[in-house]
């Protein structure tokens, strides 16, 4: 019904991902193969683009209100995480990352310590420096066998730092396509209330769970957490309109709210896209079946690097996918450095990835691919990789 095996030429749309000279200043190779930076080589649910089209044909794209999306996000919220979220607890925000942005300056000060857990998306660190405040790293484990864990003590130990004001969370998280339990969230949560520590949590990647995976988003814990928290979602991740730049933060708590809202009128932000509007609706209302079709495919990829990569580079470790599109591969059996791992990866074999130690230290020999794209792209990935490092 959708065909996620049609191949999109990307390379002459604005799109950031496949330009030829944003490849040239990143990776150093205007041909690579793009399976960097998380958007999806997919065209998006009919519906959605429908709607963009009856208000490209009403043709005027004045101030715009939110409504209809809204109302279309809390719909899916019940629906697909059963949190009932009021209307008046959802501010919007064009991007996730703006969202931090504004919650980093309406609730800490320099100097302030915002504790993160790395390898982790890394524009959290860059904020936090570009805000002035200090990284505070609890690094999450990964075992052997590729098993994630929390270190509670070591969590426990930052978080109870006076300094330590925030804590930024990833869930799913982003780059280790990891999902918290029900426990271990609560165990951060309720550590970050001992200590009065603010959370803040992304949920971006929310709706990317794998065929089987369950993922418990922060509103499902109940009040006593939903209540006292900060969480951010979007449409952007799941159904591909990141350049629609229309997030959602939920603030349960009105005094927190109205220090939120204060920045997103100190800074303007609050103008709404009229596109972006009836896309987001679109995408809430009708893309369920869309989605999980997109889900599937993408599983079926990441089964296919996995097992292309048992069978030819037997040593790359590949993380396992429990959600979000993007894949953790382990290279760290080739010796490199960091420098020269990317000039492998990028100049030798062609393909231009995100990597792992972007994301932080323990990050180091990984690289992080974007399966939302066509399967022909994914095969030609595993060609080229093979044919590079089987001679290594
Ligand atoms: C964890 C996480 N947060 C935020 C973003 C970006 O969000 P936005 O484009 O809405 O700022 C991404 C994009 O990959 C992400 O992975």
């Amino acid at each position: 019904m959708f065909n996620f095996d049609e191949i999109i030429d990307r390379r002459k749309s604005v799109g950031k991902k496949w330009n030829p000279n944003t490849l040239d200043e990143m990776f150093g190779n205007p041909d690579a193969l793009p399976m960097w930076i998380a958007d999806m080589d997919f065209r998006v649910a009919p519906a959605i683009t429908e709607a963009i089209k009856e208000v490209a044909e009403h043709g005027i794209y004045g101030y715009s209100n939110a409504g209809s999306a809204v109302e279309s996000y809390i719909g899916w919220v019940k629906r697909r995480h059963n949190w009932d979220i009021k209307p008046e607890w959802v501010l919007n925000t064009p991007g996730v990352v703006t969202a931090l942005d504004v919650a980093i300056a309406a609730y800490t000060k320099p100097g302030d310590g915002i504790l993160i857990n790395k390898p982790v998306y890394y524009p959290f660190s860059l904020i936090i420096e570009s805000h002035e405040r200090k990284i505070v790293d609890s690094t999450l484990v990964i075992e052997e066998g590729g098993a994630i864990s929390v270190d509670f003590a070591d969590f426990e130990a930052k978080a109870k730092d006076e300094n330590t004001k925030m804590f930024i969370l990833c869930s799913p998280h982003n780059p280790l396509g990891h999902i918290y339990s029900r426990d271990e969230l609560k165990r951060m949560l309720d550590i970050c209330f001992k200590y009065d520590v603010l959370v803040v949590v992304d949920e971006i990647h929310g709706d990317l769970i794998m065929p089987g995976q369950e993922f418990t988003s922060i509103g499902e814990l109940g009040e006593k957490y939903a209540n006292r928290v900060i969480v951010t979602q979007a449409p952007s991740k799941t159904f591909n309109l990141a350049g629609m730049q229309w997030s959602a933060v939920v603030i349960p708590d009105a005094d927190l709210r109205a220090k939120f809202q204060a920045h997103i009128e100190l800074y303007d932000l609050a103008i709404q896209n009229p596109l972006a509007i009836a896309a987001v609706s679109a995408a809430y209302d009708e893309g369920a079946e869309w989605l999980d079709a997109a889900i599937g495919y993408i599983y079926a990829n990441f089964e296919y690097l996995r097992n292309a990569l048992a069978e030819a580079l037997p040593d790359a470790r590949v993380l396992d996918l429990k959600a979000t599109y993007l894949a953790f591969v382990d290279f760290s059996y080739l010796g490199l450095d960091d420098e020269s791992l990317d000039k492998l990866f990028a100049e030798e074999i062609g393909l231009a990835l995100d990597s792992g130690h972007w994301f932080g230290e323990t990050g180091s020999g990984y690289m992080r691919f974007n399966l939302a794209t066509p399967r022909a792209n994914v095969e030609k990935a595993v060609e080229l990789m093979v044919n590079t490092l089987q001679e290594k």
